[in-house]
């Protein structure tokens, strides 16, 4: 739609942005304004530019530099988001650019790539390449920022706020990328060459590890409350969804394994496969830590957020009704049937049987997933690496913004 050079109207149609954000280097396809108070509550927005290439470069930064509050109209809000995915690299490196507005700006175009992979249509081979791309891209704009062990300073920011997958996404990739440059020696990188590569490869896993998600009915997905069995069961196959969507992109090896495997437990208890120790990928251990880590600091319906000191020491702590917690995911994994069946098979009337079956199936699930949760939070020790563990909180220690004493 052509912009006209000036509007008087409320303000509804018009959204500010910050002139910082204007790389003077690449080309803007929207109208920049300035909003002049009026009569009657009414502002006259009046054009200052209509697109960058109708100006000099120098005169255009020294505009940028002197121009406050400027406004975009919303028919070009399209536009706008697409230049700051084209700029985010820049926007993040930008010296006079506050830290919260390059976090704000990094976390809604982040959420925006895993919204639309989440609504990809996974039957066309080019969509879900699309999606991957698009994740690449981001994050190789972002890797720099995301990986300085300064930005957990934000990343604590976020902590302790509502669940959602696609901010939580974003926030393991970021924890991933954090952990990994604080922590090189882990890996035999020739670091010029492979580092950076390995923390794009890192942080795209932590976008996409639940992507299997999308082929979870969306009443288990989004329950109000705990889990029985079955529901269990399939929140369970995720993982192995994550892989089958993505078995035919370019999408690295380890990536592929960091969202695999993120729910394999070091003791060999957790899913899909059971792997145990040196079996499981270091990648898809990290993730998995990073992962427990902001699910248990986030809010959800049925739960307030522990705080991370709280969650880590969930996390390290050792589990005193393991085994029974151990029985139970078994169970859950392999789909075991409660031995009520059993109990029940000498009822002569098979009415009150049947009823008295399924009564007891379901106390039974409903009690098992009760004490699975509780117990989880008695210790969570023997899902992790403990080196690998306590590195990660000692990572996250360096930051002022944690409050850890007394974990190390
Ligand atoms: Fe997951």
């Amino acid at each position: 739609m052509d912009q006209q050079i000036e509007y008087f109207n409320d303000g509804a149609e018009f959204h500010e942005i910050d002139p910082l954000f204007i790389n003077a280097d690449s080309l803007m396809e929207f109208a920049i304004y300035e909003r002049q108070p009026c009569k009657d509550s009414r502002y006259r927005f009046r054009c200052l530019l209509v697109e960058s290439s109708s100006i000099p470069k120098d005169r255009l930064m020294k505009l940028l530099k002197s121009w406050g509050k400027v406004y975009i109209h919303t028919d070009q809000v399209k536009k706008y988001h697409q230049y700051l995915k084209d700029n985010l690299a820049y926007i993040l490196k930008h010296d006079e650019i506050d830290m919260v507005k390059k976090t704000d700006t990094l976390i809604s175009l982040s959420r925006d790539v895993v919204k639309e992979s989440f609504e990809c249509n996974f039957s066309f081979p080019w969509s879900v390449r699309q999606t991957l791309e698009n994740a690449q891209r981001l994050i190789s704009q972002a890797v720099e920022f995301i990986s300085d062990i300064k930005s957990l300073n934000e990343i604590a920011k976020l902590i302790g706020h509502d669940y959602d997958t696609h901010t939580h996404s974003i926030k393991v990739g970021w924890l991933m990328a954090t952990f990994i440059h604080a922590n090189q020696e882990l890996f035999n990188f020739d670091k010029a060459l492979e580092l950076r590569p390995f923390l794009i490869q890192a942080a795209v896993a932590g976008l996409l590890h639940d992507i299997g998600k999308i082929k979870i009915p969306p009443n288990i997905l989004n329950k109000n409350g705990k889990l029985d069995n079955l529901e269990y069961i399939i929140i369970q196959s995720h993982t192995a969804y994550s892989a089958s969507l993505l078995f035919d992109t370019e999408i690295s090896k380890h990536a592929m394994q960091a969202i695999l495997y993120h729910h394999e437990n070091e003791d060999g208890s957790g899913y899909p496969t059971g792997l145990n120790r040196e079996h499981i990928p270091l990648i898809a251990k990290i993730c998995h830590i990073a992962d427990v880590f902001d699910a248990l600091t986030s809010r959800r319906p049925y739960k307030e957020p522990k705080t991370p000191f709280e969650a880590l020491k969930i996390m390290t702590g050792e589990n005193p009704y393991l085994d029974t917690l151990k029985k139970f995911e078994q169970e859950a994994a392999e789909n075991i049937k409660t031995p009520v069946t059993a109990i029940v098979r000498d009822d002569y009337d098979i009415k009150l049987r049947r009823l008295r079956e399924r009564e007891m199936v379901e106390e039974e699930a409903l009690k098992r997933v009760e004490a699975r949760v509780k117990l989880r939070d008695q210790g969570m020790s023997h899902c992790f690496d403990k080196s690998l563990l306590r590195r990660f909180i000692i990572t996250i220690n360096k930051s002022e913004s944690f409050e850890l004493s007394g974990l190390l």
